[in-house]
């Protein structure tokens, strides 16, 4: 089979063209089991000739290790990809296996050193608040946010998690290009808000775990007994127990839709996640996270798929159905700040 390069959206209203379909590189180190570095070398490099040129990593993908893996990569091709990183949740020092959540400027500081350290370029191209921590204003943090940009560290910012009156506030201090939050067929919450505000604003959207973490591809169901004992996804209401039995009979749609497509359920999820893009009238920019140059090739010919009208009304009812919350601990989602 020939796979042909997928087409480009902007990010944020004066940033680059990107392909319309970035690459998210969190599992290549961290959170989704066993890691296999050549795979995902090759993952990156596959990614890169079909046209993907957004590569998204954070600080705290394995406490620095993503960013380190990617570096090479980073620079081997550097004028080519756009690099985008992210800072906030930070490890006390009395429990490394833990995660706070930090906003304030001592802290951004040392963060952004530390990523331009490990990645060892220059630059960072586009630089995410990760999670919002609520005791510093939001209008304080990307001041010095935007002090970076000012002195060439960073050259465009994104939010990850924020609500539309948090994307309001920040725009008012400094041009936001991206929101990363989590959009997918089960996970729909930024649509009534988030979405409007940044279509109104011109900022673009990038929807993490569109692929649902995995669960919408099929290939696992109950993570309490699928998955390896260190996988994150273990850890998630809606992917365990009776939860996760009631969400896998949601895909009965899915594989319909896929069917007719001759496409895999994987997919039909990434068409419908592109395809908002027309349906709310923004540039949106799904990263599904692969370590597997095979699924890069699978998951970016979804940019070619168009869902029809019916075919939408059939995949619009999954989102309301899903049981269980998608983080244990929901104070990592910006759902609850609404
Ligand atoms: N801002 C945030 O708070 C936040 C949170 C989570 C994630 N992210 C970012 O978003 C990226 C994507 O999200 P995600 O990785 O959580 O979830 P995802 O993209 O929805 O799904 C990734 C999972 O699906 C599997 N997969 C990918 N393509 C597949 C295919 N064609 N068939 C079957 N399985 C497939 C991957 O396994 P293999 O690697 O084995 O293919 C991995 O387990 C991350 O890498 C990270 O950069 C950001």
């Amino acid at each position: 089979m020939t796979y042909s390069t997928i087409p480009t959206a902007r990010l944020g209203e004066n940033g680059p063209e990107v392909g319309v379909q970035g690459l998210g590189c969190m599992g290549m180190s961290f959170a989704y089991g066993p890691t296999d570095a050549d795979a995902s070398r090759a993952a990156l490099e596959r990614a890169l000739e079909l046209g993907v040129t957004l590569y998204d990593t954070a600080d705290a993908y394995g406490a620095g290790e993503n960013e380190k893996f990617l570096s090479p990569f980073f620079k081997a091709h550097r004028d080519e990809v756009v690099i985008a990183t992210k800072f906030a949740l930070a490890i006390p020092p009395e429990d490394p296996s833990r995660r706070i959540i930090r906003n304030d400027a001592p802290y951004i500081r040392e963060a952004v050193e530390a990523s331009l350290r490990r990645l060892d370029v220059d630059v960072i191209d586009l630089y995410y608040m990760h999670r919002r921590d609520v005791n510093v204003p939001i209008e304080d943090t990307v001041g010095v946010m935007a002090d970076l940009v000012r002195e060439g560290k960073v050259k465009q910012l994104g939010l990850s998690e924020v609500t539309a009156d948090e994307l309001r506030a920040a725009q008012g201090v400094h041009p936001i290009a991206a929101v990363q939050s989590e959009w997918s067929l089960f996970s729909r919450d930024i649509e009534a808000q988030v979405v409007p505000a940044a279509r109104e604003l011109g900022v673009s959207l990038v929807p993490y775990s569109p692929l649902g973490r995995g669960f919408l591809t099929g290939s696992f169901t109950d993570a309490g007994t699928d998955l390896t004992a260190d996988d994150f996804r273990r850890q998630q209401p809606r992917f365990n127990g009776e939860n996760a039995v009631a969400n896998a009979a949601l895909l009965e749609p899915v594989r319909t839709v896929a069917e007719a497509h001759g496409a895999s359920l994987g997919q039909i999820a990434l068409a419908w996640v592109q395809q908002r893009s027309t349906v709310h009238g923004l540039p949106v920019i799904p990263i599904p996270g692969t370590s597997k140059p095979g699924r890069v090739e699978e998951n970016t010919a979804a940019t070619g798929i168009v869902l029809s009208d019916e075919e939408l009304d059939l995949l619009e009812p999954i989102s309301a159905k899903v049981a269980g919350d998608r983080y244990a601990d929901m104070r990592f989602a910006s759902a609850g700040r609404e």
